[in-house]
């Protein structure tokens, strides 16, 4: 018997009112099944958004510092269950526990890092041009927040987002990915446990195209902030953008490591291995593309072969394991799908390149680590997201070659380069069309308190976490204060 999944709405774990659900099962072995959860529509989107538009009325009022102590009880909470999480999340999601563990602290960073700034969350205090009166800005919640998030960072990518909205005194309606719902449902039980007053978080399983599109369309659902594809993200931003709702959009990545040839290539290796087929390369920030210098393009090719072959796949619940499955078989198709491209396309299989059905991979959905050689800069391979362990070299002649190449694509979140030359590093800090700059290290690896997300079609100008955040979650109110006891009219009695 498998265990039934419920929606928690106004404080209650409830059945939802349809009788289809759909069944969370292990990546690495698809005979085990976590559970089974609901497909929510949109009566109970209705619901959710009712209760958080009810909760928002008192959330809002509670004094920041006191939402921040919330927030530090769930940090607490999360660090105490930490364990059981990740090896809850390894076999939801597939990746390796040591990955899962560092996706719960980055929601326990999160959490430690926002409640303290339920003491801050600064405005400005600026003279007034009149006298007697006083001018000051503060940030204002927006209401009830949609919570869109991906299967591949299940704790990390809702805490980045859930925790400053809450802090600011919005309240939320959370739809998880359908790859991932234990996890939620694991941090919502958090969210109960320290405090978190009901209405204030709301969890709606379901599928993107019904909960997800009828709580984007909800007339009182003010702010939308989603992390996915582009694909998915134009769509909202264009309902969105017909209703004038806020918006904030985490999208794709085509990511580059640039090597020089005067870099540490034992480094230099070690951060393409864990940028490229970290997480089973499903992070937006995985390295897809790996731009060489020609003149260690030979040498550092054949080291990165050798080490790829001995990449331990398998479960991930398996502490030995270093790379995990792919998360469905979808997903596995459409890796292998590009394989097929790339090799049409006349770029050279190094190594990979094929799905892993038999022994002790026979019920997941794995894919052996994946390398082309001789790629240029427009072929799909080098322009189009994979999400899996599939990376792209490119040989480049100069600096200012690698620096165009890595910027010749549509995305711009992470980006890398190896170089021993302070000159070139602060030319790629400089040039690089990115959000996120890594020197001497990999494309993945970002910290909670810097800001993250991308320029050009990664994003549309937000960034999450650091102090940016609050932009996403708030809104800017600016108040005037006139104690001089008679009008005064700005820009009229001041003038000269
Ligand atoms: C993502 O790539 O989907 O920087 C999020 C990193 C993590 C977050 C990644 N801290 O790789």
């Amino acid at each position: 018997m498998s265990e039934t999944f419920k929606n928690y709405i106004d404080g209650q774990w409830v059945e939802a009112r349809t009788a289809k659900t759909f069944e969370n099962r292990n990546p690495a072995d698809h005979h085990d099944l976590i559970g089974v959860f609901p497909v929510s529509g949109a009566e109970e989107v209705l619901q959710a958004v009712q209760a958080a538009k009810n909760a928002f009325a008192r959330w809002r009022l509670v004094p920041a510092p006191k939402r921040g102590e919330i927030l530090y009880r769930v940090g607490d909470l999360l660090r105490k269950h930490k364990e059981e999480i990740a090896q809850g999340m390894t076999r939801e999601m597939g990746k390796i526990l040591k990955e899962t563990r560092g996706d719960v602290q980055e929601g326990i960073d999160t959490a430690f890092y926002v409640s303290g700034e339920g003491r801050r969350l600064f405005g400005q205090t600026t003279p007034s041009e009149l006298p007697d009166k006083f001018a000051m800005s503060v940030r204002a919640p927006i209401g009830v927040c949609a919570l869109i998030t991906p299967w591949n960072f299940p704790m990390a990518i809702p805490t980045w987002k859930m925790f400053p909205a809450l802090l600011c005194g919005n309240t939320v309606v959370f739809k998880p990915a359908e790859d991932t719902p234990h996890t939620a449902v694991k941090l919502v039980e958090i969210l109960t446990e320290a405090g978190v007053p009901p209405g204030v978080v709301n969890l709606i399983h379901g599928r993107g195209e019904e909960a997800g599109a009828a709580l984007v369309r909800h007339p009182d659902v003010q702010l939308v902030s989603f992390t996915g594809s582009a694909a998915v993200g134009r769509e909202i931003a264009s309902v969105c953008g017909q209703n004038l709702k806020r918006v904030s959009l985490e999208l794709g990545g085509k990511n580059a490591q640039i090597v020089m040839e005067d870099a540490d290539l034992s480094l230099a290796l070690e951060g393409v291995l864990w940028g490229a087929f970290g997480t089973t390369g499903q992070r937006c920030t995985a390295t897809s593309r790996l731009i060489l210098h020609r003149d260690i393009k030979q040498r550092l090719t054949e080291l990165l072969v050798a080490r790829t072959e001995k990449i331990k796949i398998g479960d991930g619940l398996d502490e030995s394991t270093e790379m995990g499955p792919l998360i469905n078989q979808a997903a596995r198709e459409k890796v292998h799908r590009y394989v097929q491209i790339g090799k049409a396309e006349g770029a050279r299989l190094l190594i990979g390149g094929a799905i892993l059905d038999e022994g002790k991979w026979a019920n997941g959905y794995f894919y052996r680590p994946t390398i082309f050689d001789q790629v240029t800069p427009s072929m799909r391979i080098a322009q189009e997201e994979i999400f899996g362990p599939v990376l792209s070299i490119i040989e480049v002649k100069s600096f200012e070659q690698a620096i165009d190449v890595l910027n010749s694509t549509a995305y711009g979140l992470s980006s890398s380069i190896y170089t021993r030359d302070v000159g070139r590093a602060f030319r790629a800090m400089r040039d690089i069309e990115a959000g996120i700059t890594y020197v001497n290290g990999p494309t993945i690896g970002a910290e909670v308190h810097l800001p993250f997300g991308g320029v050009k079609d990664t994003g549309n100008g937000h960034r999450e976490a650091g102090t940016t955040v609050y932009d996403i979650f708030s809104e800017w109110k600016s108040i005037y204060v006139d104690y001089s006891g008679k009008l005064q009219k700005a820009q009229i009695d001041n003038a000269e």
